[in-house]
This record gives C-alpha cells, structure tokens and sequence, in this order.
C-alpha cells in the first residue's frame, strides 16, 4: 500500500524518527557496477535512451543500498532534444547544445505535441521501474525548471553565472519569455506523461535558481514552477511534487506556499537548523548534506549526518544530499551515511 512507502508519507506531512532516504545522482560514476552499464550502453545519451539499461542502472543503488526512492535514470537535457535543440556531451567537460539566440532560431523548434516521439524510451524506462522496483521503494520522476533548461538552451554549455540567459532577459525579453512558456508547457507535458507511465512523485531541478534576484525570481523561477505543480495537481491528484530553488537562500521561505510544491529540497548553503525555523513550517523539506562527506567519510560525515537528522526530524523530511554525490565518492561512505541516518530508529 501506498501509504507503507517512507517517502510518500514524508511527503503527506508525516514526522518519523528516522527520515526517508536517497541520494541526487545516486545512479553515478561513483560505482563501478554504473560505469559498466555505461559502458555497455556506449555513451551517456545512448544509456538515457536504452529503456533496459536506463532502468538497470536506476535499480543499481536500490539493490546496493536499499534507498527508499528510485530516481529515474535521464537527464533535464533530453527535453530541449526533443524540442528540436542538438545535443551531445564532451568528455570531461559536460553539455553542448544549439544555442537559441534568436527568434528564428526559437521558431524553428518542434511543436509541444512532438516532444514524445523522442522522450517514449524515458516513459518506458518507468514503465519498467514501475514493474521491478521493491514494493517499498517509490519511483520519482524529474524535469529541469524552465530557467534552469534555459540557460543550457541559450548559452549552449553550462555557463558558471548563467551570463548569457541573463543578458538574453534583459535584451530581449519577449523571446526570453517565450522560451520559458514553451518550456513550461512542455515540461507539464513530460511529467504528465512521465506520471501515466508510473512516476509516484515529480522533482523539478532549478538547479541556477540562485542567480535570479528580486522580480526575476518571481516571475522565471516561482511563476513556472507554480504553474506546473498547479497542472500536475489538476491532472494527478495526490502526486506529490518536490521543488528544487537551488541557492535560492532567503528565498526558501515561502517557496512551498507561493508555488503549492509539496516539499522544497535545499542545497547546504542554508543550515539544517535554519531550514527547520524557516522552512519547514511549510511543510517537508529534503536536504542537505555536503556530497564531499561522500568523497571524505570519517567522523565529519557522522556528526554532520546526526546534526541534519536531529535538526530536522520534528517535522517532515527526506534526507538526501545537497547536490549531487560527484563522481570521486566513495561507495563505502554511502553506506556510512545510510547506517547514521537508520541508527535513529533504535
Ligand atoms: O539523480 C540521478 O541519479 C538521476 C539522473 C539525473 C542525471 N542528471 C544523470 C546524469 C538527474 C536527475 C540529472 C539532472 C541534471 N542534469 C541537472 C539538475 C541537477 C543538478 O545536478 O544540478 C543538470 C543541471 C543536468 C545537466 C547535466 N547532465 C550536466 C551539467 C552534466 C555534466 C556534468 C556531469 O556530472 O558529468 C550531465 C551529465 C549527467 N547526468 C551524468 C549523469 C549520471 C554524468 C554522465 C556520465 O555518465 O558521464
């Protein structure tokens, strides 16, 4: 039954003693059994695609681990492919895309309604998650926000202040805007699907969230996101969504009220004890250790790991990473942290 799954009772508002648990970039480089797969596959992109393997390298840390969520197996990056935009990675650096610039270039993308003709492996992908994963586990799905696949669309890289989405607002603001309700509307669609085909819960990562300041963060990365859960509420009732504002500071307070997000995940520049007065009233919350306890371990990682649960364990909360566990971690502190966190309910 629904209602056994921790996260899923996390998510409805429930305190427990030891919280729920999983882990951004849990299917990684960091293990081998991943980079085998990985290698199987071919290439990145060619995993995201290969339904079987996709779904095999999301069950991995399941079965390593025993995490109480699976993340689906994709990248935020598959959307602007299937719009039209060409991407490929580069070894050791990351993410390339055609850029959008200009408004041909906006004009020349697909229509909404052609998105699944590309992204039908990733809905099967949960199809078959939805069919293997334990009963305990719940399966969530993701999107990137609007702004934060944006700015990959318009700088065509990642771009360390998001410079060229900035200066693309501020120029041109109608095609800016126009890209961002195309994305908006497009990623509706993609949860949408991701949910009819077994998605329990949807994650929307803003993970440039932190760059937009004053009026922007309202409109590019409150707006949208509110618009979505709004949608997916309407479409789903009961599917639970977790938003992601990272480095959104002060700005996480209010942000589960403003945009009816069932959960805010944090990233570690704000404190457990900070989240717990000013975030948690809202409801749960998912956060926030540093993923370089992943990389170092040791006594640091288990006092920070009890410091965070204590902080935040008279109220909601799914324990998970700040960001991303990076791919130098070390397998055996995975377990280190997963052993800290369940020691609290003995
Ligand atoms: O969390 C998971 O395990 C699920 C799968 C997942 C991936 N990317 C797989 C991935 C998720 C949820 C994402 C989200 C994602 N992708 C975000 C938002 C979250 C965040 O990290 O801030 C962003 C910005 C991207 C775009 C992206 N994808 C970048 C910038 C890179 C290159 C950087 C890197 O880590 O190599 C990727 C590649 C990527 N996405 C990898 C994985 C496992 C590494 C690819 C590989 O195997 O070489």
């Amino acid at each position: 039954m629904a209602e056994q799954k921790k996260i899923l009772r996390a998510l409805a508002g429930e305190t427990q003693k030891s919280p729920p648990i999983w882990m951004m970039r849990q299917a990684g480089r960091y293990l081998p059994e991943y980079r085998a797969t990985r290698a199987q596959a071919g290439d990145f992109l060619s995993l995201c695609y290969n339904s079987e393997l996709a779904a095999e390298v999301t069950l991995q840390p399941i079965r390593r681990y025993g995490f109480d969520a699976a993340i689906l197996f994709a990248d935020i990056l598959l959307l602007p492919q299937a719009l039209g935009a060409d991407l490929w990675f580069v070894t050791g650096e990351g993410p390339r895309l055609s850029t959008i610039t200009q408004q041909r270039q906006f004009d020349a993308l697909k229509s909404i309604d052609d998105i699944h003709e590309t992204l039908s492996p990733v809905y099967e992908t949960v199809k078959i998650l939805s069919r293997e994963l334990p009963k305990e586990t719940t399966l969530i799905g993701f999107a990137g926000a609007p702004w934060t696949v944006a700015t990959y669309m318009i700088a065509g890289r990642g771009t360390p202040d998001q410079g060229p989405a900035h200066a693309l607002k501020d120029e041109n603001r109608a095609l800016f805007e126009q890209l961002i309700d195309l994305l908006t509307a497009s990623t509706i669609e993609y949860l949408s699907s991701q949910i009819n085909a077994g998605a329990e819960v949807v994650k929307i990562f803003d993970s440039w969230a932190g760059s937009l300041k004053g009026e922007d963060f309202d409109r590019y990365a409150l707006e949208p996101a509110k618009r979505i859960t709004r949608a997916i509420n309407e479409r789903h009732p009961g599917v639970p969504v977790i938003g992601f504002p990272r480095e959104a500071g002060d700005k996480y307070i209010g942000f589960a009220k403003a945009t009816g997000v069932d959960c805010v995940a944090v990233d570690n520049s704000v404190s457990a004890d900070w989240v717990a007065k000013h975030v948690q009233p809202d409801g749960c919350v998912q956060g926030n250790l540093k993923s370089s306890h992943m990389v170092t371990g040791g006594q640091a990682l288990i006092d920070e790991t009890r410091q965070i649960v204590e902080a935040l364990n008279k109220g909601p909360h799914i324990f998970n990473l700040g960001h991303g566990i990076t791919p130098d971690a070390d397998p055996e502190n995975v377990q280190l942290m997963i052993d800290t966190v369940r020691s609290f309910d003995t």
